[in-house]
């Protein structure tokens, strides 16, 4: 073992986000960069000798490079311990499977997640506490100050290991078991779901593509729709994962899985369709022609859970974030259950979770996830909708029309405007904060609001406070329009507008989204000034 001493303080300290730390490939590569990072997470924990830790990232470019330093640098500071996914690889919702299930003190997830990869892309190092979830504030907090002034590491001077050999090896005292990164996840999905249903439905000629976007779920969706549930070769597209994803944008959305949107608006489209994301944890469902939002998805998942095996004993509550339309909490006023609103980020649900105050969870931005684990997880809302599609036998526009009958429809539509000047954006927010307290009564076209408030959220458990999530105003007939600066964007601000209306007139359901939000969509712009403060006179991006 040698202890490095760095002669600075370095890089100004390094700050992870809500999703961990996220920089290019260059800046990890910067020499004790990275060291110094994951020094300043063991700093930050306590009582880990002779643990258990979990390593594992989804195989973009420097993944393998950053897991020989983590061992290193695990074992001379003490773990017992060390389980690696083959490779280097194991997705996000998988790593928190094998962190819950051998109980380990916790992990640390390699991943950018929907970021481009390669070595001009994104990298980026996370670390997972023991109930398999992201680090609450509070650890990700005293790692940064830790950062801010560690003066040196501790890195065992041992040569690398071969992260393709399956079993035990030692690096120094510590044991690295290398271990099958699909195993253990894919045998929570079979808990969870009824494989022989699903492999009927396969059987039965049931068309579906699986868009792994070059990223880290093709090697699940292999093991677990090709073989184990019996759908044809070639079910899975995109399955080979590669360091920089096949130079693609690895996020399951409208824009960037346009292979599998070009299959699912073809004359011969099949009945299903899926993508998941860079780390495996988004999700996007697709029917022939037809897109299920986010928010659609999580309130039909609670709808029709009594349906599947693993939910079949009813949900202990729902709970979505802020920007994630109210659909859910339709299902969850019918079912006489719970349906919290937690600001956005994934790592808000992990007490609910925890003190079983909800079952399902799920976010606008393609994330889906429930108490089998402590992140969202794509393959599971994948596997969730075959199993209602194999019950239900009908196909996904139906399932979504009756849905949208039986509790209402809310149209939802989220405009990013990306890459907008950050003070400029600054001053649109408090330019909103400043107005809001006399918005309250004022009609914008037919609607008229009701509240309108800057959101912030206690904890039910911890009762941590929150402040600052983002601009909420609720009008009289139901619809929201919200405004949140994003929290993960690398390249100046993204403005987040989301917009929702409520309509229970069927023969209003077949419009299409941003026809039935118009109004809203003007209002917004009357409300804000987004020309005049960003320049911009449409979004980036619309979803
Ligand atoms: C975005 C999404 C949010 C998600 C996060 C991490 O954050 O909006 O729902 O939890 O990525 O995947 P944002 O950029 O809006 O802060
Ligand atoms: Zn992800």
């Amino acid at each position: 073992m040698s202890i490095q001493t760095l002669s600075t303080s370095p890089f100004e300290g390094q700050k992870p986000g809500t999703s961990g730390l996220r920089k290019k490939v260059s800046v990890f590569q910067q020499p004790h960069y990275l060291e110094n990072f994951v020094q300043s997470i063991f700093d930050s924990l306590e009582d880990f000798r002779g643990k258990t830790l979990v390593v594992g990232g989804d195989g973009r470019y420097y993944n393998q490079t950053a897991i020989q330093t983590i061992l290193k640098i695990a074992a001379a500071n003490g773990f017992g311990r060390v389980l690696v996914g083959q490779n280097g690889l194991l997705s996000t919702p998988a790593a928190s499977a094998v962190i819950r299930k051998l109980q380990a003190f916790g992990g640390i997830i390699l991943s950018a997640s929907h970021n481009p990869g390669g070595p001009n892309g994104d990298f980026g190092i996370k670390y997972n506490i023991s109930n398999g979830g992201p680090a609450p504030e509070k650890v990700t907090e005293a790692i940064y100050e830790h950062t801010l002034k560690i003066t040196e590491y501790r890195i065992a001077d041992t040569a690398d290991i071969d992260l393709a050999q399956m079993g035990e090896t030692l690096v120094g005292e510590m044991t690295v078991e290398i271990i099958d990164p699909v195993t253990d996840y894919d045998a929570l999905m079979e808990e969870l779901f009824d494989f022989e249903k699903i492999k009927a439905l396969f059987q039965s000629g049931f068309t579906m593509r699986f868009d792994a976007m070059h990223a880290i779920t093709g090697p699940y969706a292999r093991s677990i729709l090709e073989e184990k549930l019996g759908a044809p070769p070639g079910t899975v597209i995109n399955g080979v994962p590669l360091e920089d994803f096949g130079g693609g944008h690895p996020d399951p959305n409208l824009t960037y899985a346009h292979d599998l949107v070009d299959i699912m608006d073809g004359d011969n489209a099949p009945q299903f369709g899926a993508a998941s994301d860079g780390d495996g944890d988004r999700n996007m469902i697709l029917g022939p022609r037809f897109f299920v939002t986010p928010s659609d998805s999580l309130a039909v998942l609670a709808a029709n859970a009594h349906l599947v095996p693993g939910y079949k004993d009813g949900l202990a509550g729902i709970a979505r974030s802020m920007p994630t339309s109210e659909a859910a909490d339709h299902v969850a006023e019918a079912l006489d259950i719970d349906c919290y609103e937690t600001p956005t980020g994934w790592k808000f649900f992990g007490n609910l979770l925890d003190a079983n105050f909800a079952t399902l969870c799920g976010e606008e931005s393609f994330g889906t996830g429930s108490n089998h684990v402590r992140e969202k997880d794509g393959l599971w809302a994948v596997l969730f909708w075959l199993n209602i599609l194999a019950v239900r036998q009908q196909s996904v526009q139906t399932i979504v029309r009756e849905h949208w009958a039986k509790y209402g429809r809310n149209f939802y539509s989220r405009h990013d405007y990306e890459g907008v000047d950050s003070q400029a954006a600054q001053e649109l927010m408090e330019k909103l904060y400043s107005t809001f307290g006399h918005l309250k009564g004022q009609q914008f076209g037919s609607h008229v609001v009701e509240y309108c408030d800057d959101f912030s959220y206690i904890d039910p458990i911890d009762h941590s406070i929150s402040t600052n999530q983002g601009m909420r105003i609720g009008f009289q007939d139901g619809s929201r329009m919200i405004f949140r600066l994003s929290g993960t964007g690398t390249e100046g601000a993204t403005l987040r507008v989301y917009l929702e209306s409520f309509s229970q007139d069927t023969t209003k359901h077949h419009l299409d989204a941003q026809e039935a939000l118009a109004d809203l969509i003007e209002q917004a712009e009357e409300i804000a000034g987004i020309k005049k403060y960003t320049g911009r006179d449409k979004p980036s991006v619309i979803t």
